[in-house]
C-alpha cells in the first residue's frame, strides 16, 4: 500500500459507498464523508458497526451538504468543520442512479452538475480525483470488445449512461474513471441495498411466481415467454465488495492516477445460464430468448402484463452486449480475482433480495 489518503468521499450513504468508506477505513486512511440526511448517515454508521469500524474516531468525519453546492460552500465548510481543508483525494461516487429523466431534472441534473461543480471545487482546492462512472458508457454494442479509452458518444440504452459518459468528458485526462459493471450484493452474505440491473429480471419472475400462485389459469411449466435477446448474451455483473476492494486499491497507487479502469468481470454468466437458474428458483418453465430485435410477446393477461412493466426497463439492456477489456486493472490488482459467479452465489443474492423484500422493508 502506498502513503495513506486523506479522501473526501462522496456518497458514502449509497450501496458501492458504504463498501468503499469500510475499505478505506480498513486500509488505514481517513475520511471525510459528504452526506445528506441523518437517517441515512445512522444507518451507514449502524453498518460500519456491525463489522467493527471504524477502528479509531480519528480516522472518520461527516459534514453534511449537497455535492452541487461543493464549490460555493467549501470555505464555509472548512470554516465549520475543522480539518476538512486536508483533504488530499476526492472519491466521487455520489450519483442519481435514475435511469430515465425525471421531472428534476434527474439524473442528469446531479451527474453533468457534480462533474461541473467539482473541476470548480478542484480550483479551490487542489486534489487527485477518482470518479465513479459505469462500464455502459460505451453505448449499444453487440459482442464487440470495448477497451479501457474515452469512447465516442455512443447509442446510450438510458439518459444515465449518457449523463455518465457527459460526466467523463468534463474530466478525461484529469481524473481516474473508475466503471463498474451492473454491482450486485455482497460476494459472501448477499447484503445489498440497490435491486435495479441485472436483479430485475429476477424481481419480475418472482412476482410472477406470486401472482401465478397456485392458479389452475397459467400451466407455469409452460408459459410461452418469448424475450427478445442472445441466449448467449451477457449483464457484466460485479460483487460490491469487490469492487470497493479493487477502487481503493487502484486510488492508492500514484501509476494508476487518471487512467481508465473497467471494474468487470472476466466471465460474466450468459442470459441462458441465468434463466435456467431462475426457472428452477421459482419452479417456473416456458421462457425462451428469441433472438435480439425479436418481438416481445405480446402480454395475454394481466399478469403478464404486469411482469412486462416491471421487465420494460431492462430489456434494452437484455439487447446490449458489450465485452470489457480489463488491461488496466489486472495490471493494477493482479492479486484480486473477481469473485466467481456459480449457482450459490446467485442463490445467496437471490435469498437476501427476497428477505428484505427487494429493498421494500428495512435490513
Ligand atoms: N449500482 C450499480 O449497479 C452501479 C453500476 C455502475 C456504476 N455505478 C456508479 O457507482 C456510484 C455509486 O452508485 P450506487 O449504486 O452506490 O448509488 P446509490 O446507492 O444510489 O448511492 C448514491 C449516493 O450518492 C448520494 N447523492 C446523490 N445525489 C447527491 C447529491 N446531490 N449530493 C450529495 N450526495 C448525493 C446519495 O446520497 P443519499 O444517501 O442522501 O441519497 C448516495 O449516498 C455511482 O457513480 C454510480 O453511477 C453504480
Amino acid at each position: 500500500m502506498g502513503r495513506s489518503m486523506t479522501v473526501l468521499l462522496t456518497g458514502a450513504t449509497g450501496f458501492l459507498g458504504e463498501y468503499l468508506l469500510a475499505e478505506l477505513l480498513e486500509r488505514g486512511h481517513s475520511v471525510w464523508c459528504l452526506y445528506r440526511s441523518e437517517p441515512r448517515k445512522l444507518d451507514t454508521i449502524r453498518f460500519l458497526s456491525s463489522i467493527g469500524l471504524p477502528r479509531s474516531a480519528d480516522s472518520l468525519h461527516w459534514f453534511q451538504g449537497e455535492i452541487l453546492d461543493a464549490a460555493d460552500r467549501w470555505k464555509s465548510w472548512c470554516q465549520e468543520y475543522q480539518g476538512l481543508e486536508d483533504v488530499d483525494t476526492l472519491l466521487n461516487a455520489a450519483a442519481s442512479t435514475r435511469l430515465h429523466l425525471d421531472a428534476y431534472g434527474e439524473p442528469l441534473r446531479t451527474n453533468l452538475g457534480s462533474a461541473k461543480v467539482l473541476r470548480k471545487l478542484v480550483e479551490i482546492k487542489p486534489m487527485q480525483v477518482h470518479l465513479f462512472s459505469t462500464a455502459y458508457v460505451c453505448g449499444l454494442i453487440q459482442g464487440k470488445l470495448m477497451y479501457e479509452v474515452d469512447h465516442p458518444r455512443g447509442d446510450f440504452v438510458n439518459v444515465y449512461e449518457e449523463s455518465k459518459w457527459e460526466a467523463e468528458q468534463i474530466w478525461m485526462g484529469d481524473a481516474t474513471i473508475l466503471r463498474p459493471a451492473v454491482i450486485v450484493g455482497h460476494s459472501e452474505t448477499g447484503r445489498c441495498s440497490s435491486f435495479s440491473g441485472w436483479y430485475i429480471l429476477f424481481q419480475a419472475v418472482h412476482l410472477l411466481d406470486r401472482l401465478i400462485g397456485d392458479s389452475s389459469e397459467f400451466n407455469r411449466h409452460d408459459l410461452r415467454i418469448d424475450i427478445p435477446a442472445d441466449p448467449e448474451g451477457t449483464i457484466n455483473m460485479i460483487s460490491v465488495d469487490w469492487v470497493a476492494k479493487a477502487a481503493v486499491r487502484i486510488i492508492e497507487n500514484p501509476e494508476n492516477h487518471n487512467k481508465i479502469f473497467h471494474l468487470t468481470h472476466p466471465s460474466p454468466p450468459t442470459h441462458q445460464w441465468t434463466l435456467d437458474l431462475i426457472c428452477r428458483r421459482f419452479n417456473l418453465n416456458g421462457f425462451r430468448f428469441a433472438g435480439v430485435g425479436s418481438p416481445f410477446t405480446q402480454p395475454r393477461n394481466r399478469v403478464e402484463r404486469m411482469v412486462w412493466r416491471q421487465m420494460q426497463t431492462i430489456l434494452l439492456h437484455f439487447s446490449n452486449d458489450p465485452l470489457f477489456d480489463r488491461t488496466n486493472t489486472e495490471r493494477a490488482v493482479p492479486d484480486l480475482p473477481a469473485p466467481v459467479i456459480d449457482e450459490q452465489r446467485v442463490k445467496k443474492l437471490i435469498d437476501y433480495a427476497i428477505e428484505v423484500d427487494w429493498g421494500q422493508s428495512a435490513h
